[in-house]
């Protein structure tokens, strides 16, 4: 883990609480980390350094172990999801039919950094998914619960824009 400063401050308290009974009640908790890494994922839906620390000394175990586990894994985020999470299925099917250009494509759109995920303005997460079961489709892209099939590279930019056009009308909704 790299050095950096923390403020334990984002964490909110009464999930902590329910992340500590959670851990109170494992047996062995250094060997059932993965549970409990997913436990604070779902009550915090990302893992930030903050949560990787607060439950590395809550079980007596080296952060920058915990550290390797989540960042190893590609269901854990270090980073909180956008509003909109696009998942590009990079199984066989669609890797033949070019997912990976697809993906690049909202990767460029999206101007994510390497390793970055989520887009700066938070209304976009990009992730690769194995297989989806809709190979028929491929290559498939799904955004939150949509599914698009036969996406081409070209589409990508027309998607976002979609997509950050249905955003700003929810904002003007709520606004009105
Ligand atoms: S390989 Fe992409 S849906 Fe099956």
């Amino acid at each position: 883990m790299q050095k950096t400063k923390f403020n334990m401050e984002i964490l909110d308290s009464c999930k902590l609480r329910e992340l500590d009974a959670f851990i109170e009640a494992e047996d062995n908790p250094q060997g059932r980390i993965i549970n409990i890494l997913h436990e604070a994922q779902k009550l915090f839906s990302y893992l930030p350094q903050e949560l990787q620390l607060y439950i590395a000394r809550k079980i007596n175990m080296p952060a920058a172990k915990i550290n390797g586990i989540v960042s190893f894994y590609s269901f854990f985020s270090q980073e909180p999801s956008g509003k909109y999470t696009i998942s590009v299925c990079m199984g066989t099917a669609c890797f033949v039919k070019g997912a990976d250009a697809v993906l690049q494509a909202f990767r460029r759109e999206l101007q994510l950094e390497e390793d970055q995920k989520t887009s700066a303005d938070g209304l976009f997460s990009l992730r690769d998914v194995r297989c989806i079961g809709a190979c028929g489709l491929a290559p498939v892209v799904t955004i939150n619960d949509r599914i698009f099939g036969h996406v081409k590279e070209a589409d990508v930019k027309g998607i976002i824009e979609e997509y950050r056009e249905l955003a700003k009308q929810e904002v003007a909704e709520v606004a009105q």
